[in-house]
């Protein structure tokens, strides 16, 4: 089974995880309390669900026209950026999430 490792800010979050092949980034991470941001759901309709793919890009599904056009619009994108709810894993990956996320959940907590 394919390995998920996430990058965070919170110590909690910093875990490696054994997933189903083919399952979205996104997934994996509210299946596991990982606090990924997913204003629309997941259809691909915002970006925040914008994560940075630090090992493994090749282990994740291709990316879509719409994927791409939305990541388009994306604050911070680099080549390393994905959307956690298009992406699905296929082997071994490390994510990060991106501190804009990491800032906006501090900004909640105050
Ligand atoms: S949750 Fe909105 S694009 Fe991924």
């Amino acid at each position: 089974m394919p390995k998920v490792t996430f990058k965070s800010d919170r110590p909690s979050e910093n875990v490696t995880l054994e997933v189903k092949e083919g399952t979205t980034i996104l997934d994996v991470a509210l299946d596991n309390n990982i606090d990924l941001e997913h204003n629309c759901g997941g259809s691909c309709a915002c970006t925040t669900c914008h994560v940075f793919i630090r090992e493994g890009m090749g282990h994740l599904s291709e990316m879509e026209e719409d994927e791409e056009d939305r990541l388009d619009t994306a604050e911070g994108l680099t080549l390393s950026s994905r959307l956690g709810c298009q992406a699905r894993v296929n082997g071994d990956i490390l994510v990060e999430i991106p501190k804009r996320t990491q800032e906006f959940r501090k900004a909640e907590q105050h």
